[in-house]
């Protein structure tokens, strides 16, 4: 009876797959670009019939929270990333904060405590920054190289006295930093290293994955990244202590370390409630051990990921690829704009193409970004500019070290545009006849 069940149950799956693959391709058949009348994004979801499947596998198991999928997803990346544990959460910001709550736990044998300074460049993204003033730690912010887009590595020696405890970096736009220089001051001043990889999901510095160097590292997978889940981020650590403040801090903050799946009745630990609180006996579920939260995605979400983690090398491929023809393109007006550079031990799994304009350039930011939009040609601004001077962070406990010329440099001049796996040949030809017209247009204006 069981066995002719499983039948019926599987035969309807492939019903269903079927339907849906016949669905996507009415659905979300291959749109015509028409130039100036269809956007170029900046980013966003690439998928197919794959990822609407996995949701519906994972959705008629109706397991809903992280499970068989959450684990897939949290054992491929790491080996993708070369790192032993990664977890899988809710978004990026949600990883971040996890990230920083970890090192701050008091059951952490090695924690931050209360006003230890992080250093972190002003060049940022607000929920990178977010978790360190959250854990009442003091963010030092320093500058950033115009043309990197990523911190400024001797701002960063300069910043650094003895309440330094750690480094929060992000990899802006994909560019991996010098990790070499940051592992060093790392090792020189004993300094917790966290990499925000939000934006660099296949980024190799040397021969390792951005992601693989730090304590920990973060991720997102929000549909314009690498990758997507909808909503969804990741942290990934080779600490075994870290890995496991992470996962209770992401359950609610408690002790119990069950799997999904177990069977035992007793728990994992085989000891569920032979444990103690207040003299009485206690079950291990019940046992908090951190302050927590519960930032954990669905398994639905999990399988969606997985689907596209199949496709990260394709992805990678086209990002670089991108990135490459609007490279050689746009070198023609390097007299007017800034291109973005990447470290000789770098291989760039690019999130967008960054550039600014030169500030003797015959033409603002603004005027560009206006034609660009005009032409229904997305950019984005660097993030939040030089962040100090957001309204938010007005009255908050920052320091900061040193000049921020570049940060408001940045701010004032730059702007990145999409290099995403859904831009192709011809979405390019645009951008990059939109440039040189836009080129033109300020020859001409300026030799009258
Ligand atoms: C560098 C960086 N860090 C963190 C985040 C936050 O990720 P999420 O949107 O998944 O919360 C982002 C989002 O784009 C980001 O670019």
């Amino acid at each position: 009876m069981d066995d002719k069940k499983d039948l019926n149950e599987k035969r309807l799956r492939k019903e269903i797959f079927s339907k849906i693959k016949e669905f996507h391709s009415l659905k979300f058949a291959d749109k015509r670009f028409i130039p100036g009348k269809s956007k170029v994004h900046y980013g966003g979801r690439v998928f197919d019939d794959k990822e609407m499947n996995a949701m519906a596998d994972s959705l008629l198991d109706f397991w809903l929270t992280l499970g068989r999928y959450g684990d897939e997803f949290e054992s491929k990346l790491a080996r993708f990333l070369n790192v032993k544990h990664v977890l899988l959460a809710n978004s990026g910001s949600s990883a971040n904060l996890l990230a920083v709550s970890a090192l701050c736990s008091r059951s952490f044998s090695r924690h931050l405590n209360p006003r230890d300074e992080v250093i972190t460049p002003a060049v940022t993204f607000p929920t990178t920054l977010n978790p360190i003033l959250q854990n009442n730690l003091i963010p030092v912010l320093v500058d950033v190289e115009v043309d990197t887009c990523n911190m400024d590595l001797s701002a960063a020696k300069k910043a650094i006295t003895r309440k330094t405890k750690a480094i929060f970096v992000p990899h802006t736009l994909g560019n991996p930093n010098d990790m070499d220089e940051i592992m060093a001051l790392s090792e020189k001043h004993g300094l917790f290293v966290i990499e925000d990889c939000c934006d660099a999901l296949g980024s190799r510095y040397g021969i390792k994955q951005a992601g693989a160097f730090g304590h920990m590292s973060t991720f997102s997978f929000y549909p314009a990244h690498h990758i997507t889940m909808g909503e969804g981020g990741a942290v990934a650590t080779d600490d075994d202590e870290l890995a496991k403040i992470t996962s209770s801090l992401r359950s609610w903050g408690r002790a119990c370390y069950c799997k999904w799946d177990e069977k035992n009745p007793n728990g994992t630990c085989n000891s569920r409630f032979k444990f103690k609180l207040d003299g009485q006996p206690w079950d291990h579920r019940y046992l908090y051990t951190n302050i927590g939260y519960n930032m954990k995605p669905l398994d639905l979400q999990a399988a969606m990921g997985l689907a596209q983690l199949e496709k990260l090398p394709g992805f990678i491929k086209k990002r670089k690829e991108n990135f490459a023809r609007l490279f050689e393109a746009l070198s023609a007006y390097d007299n007017h704009l800034v291109l973005p550079r990447a470290l000789d031990r770098s291989d760039v799994s690019w999130f967008a193409f960054p550039m600014s304009v030169r500030e003797d350039a015959p033409f603002s930011r603004q005027e560009l970004l206006e034609w660009l939009n005009g032409r229904m040609i997305e950019t984005r601004m660097i993030f939040a500019g030089n962040i100090a001077k957001q309204p938010a962070y007005k009255d908050a406990n920052i320091r900061i070290s040193g000049n921020l010329g570049n940060s408001d440099t940045v701010a004032r001049n730059s702007f990145f545009i999409g290099v995403y796996p859904g831009i192709d040949g011809l979405q390019l030809d645009w951008v990059i006849d939109s440039f040189r017209e836009f080129m033109a247009n300020t020859a001409k204006k300026s030799s009258r």
